[in-house]
């Protein structure tokens, strides 16, 4: 048989991992968080001592990098050359150099044979920025889910707070823009809507909301 396979694309802080999860866990498919990924080669990079602009420089640690996902109970676990990163590859730094290392065709590569290995012979969702115009072209539903940058930055400003890192709503705000900015306007597989793609501007909708619409979305498409 078959197997189903959701794209969910948009950018950063427009509830695609929240809710790709909680639709996961009800149907029983696999989650993969793409974006994981690319934080896992900016940590790398940044741990090495190199800036996440230098594309030399990171194409030259790309293949002493090894990306891993595995599934827990608590959801997916990022392995970078067996160390559980998880938690690391969330702090303010590693997403702005995740976006700069996204630019590079060859981090992208890399990652996206991963993703598509990933994807072969299972029922998924997989949440990024290019799932349904680059990775999986062929995904049975393609959702895009966008919000106001405002919105965005006060959801990811909550979530910040709630992990306990301090940060400021400006700094986040100014975040999200430059990674908007930086993800749409690259020249590979750049952060745009797929012709086929359903969008879902979730601004004013609270995550209830969110995962019942993206529900009642996949059921009909799956009938
Ligand atoms: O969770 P959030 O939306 O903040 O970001 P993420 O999904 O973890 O992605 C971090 C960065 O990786 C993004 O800003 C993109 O630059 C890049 N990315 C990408 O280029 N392509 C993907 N499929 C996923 C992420």
């Amino acid at each position: 048989m078959s197997t189903v396979k959701i794209a969910i694309d948009g950018p950063a802080g427009a509830g695609k991992s929240t809710i790709a999860k909680e639709i996961a866990k009800k149907l029983g498919f696999t989650y993969i968080d793409t974006g994981a990924m690319y934080r896992a080669v900016a940590l790398r990079a940044i741990e090495s001592g190199i800036d996440t602009k230098d594309v030399k420089g990171v194409c030259d640690i790309l293949d002493d990098i090894d990306i891993d996902i595995q599934h827990d109970t608590n959801g997916q676990v990022i392995l970078l050359n067996g160390r559980d990163v998880t938690l690391d590859i969330r702090t303010p730094e590693v997403s702005k150099g995740a976006s700069d290392v996204a630019v590079i065709p060859q981090v992208r590569m890399k990652l996206v044979e991963l993703q598509r290995k990933l994807a072969s012979n299972r029922n998924i969702i997989m949440d990024g920025r290019d799932i349904g115009t680059f990775v999986l072209p062929d995904a049975d539903i393609k959702i895009f889910l966008t919000a106001s940058v405002e919105e965005r930055a006060r959801r990811r400003y909550e979530e910040m707070k709630e992990k306990g890192y301090t940060c400021s709503f400006e700094d986040i705000k100014k975040d999200i823009k430059y990674r908007d900015e930086n993800d749409s306007n690259r020249a590979f597989a750049p952060l745009r809507v797929a012709d086929d793609a359903i969008i879902l501007d979730t601004t004013g909708n609270d995550l209830e909301q969110s995962i019942n619409t993206v529900q009642k979305l996949i059921k009909e498409r799956l009938k």
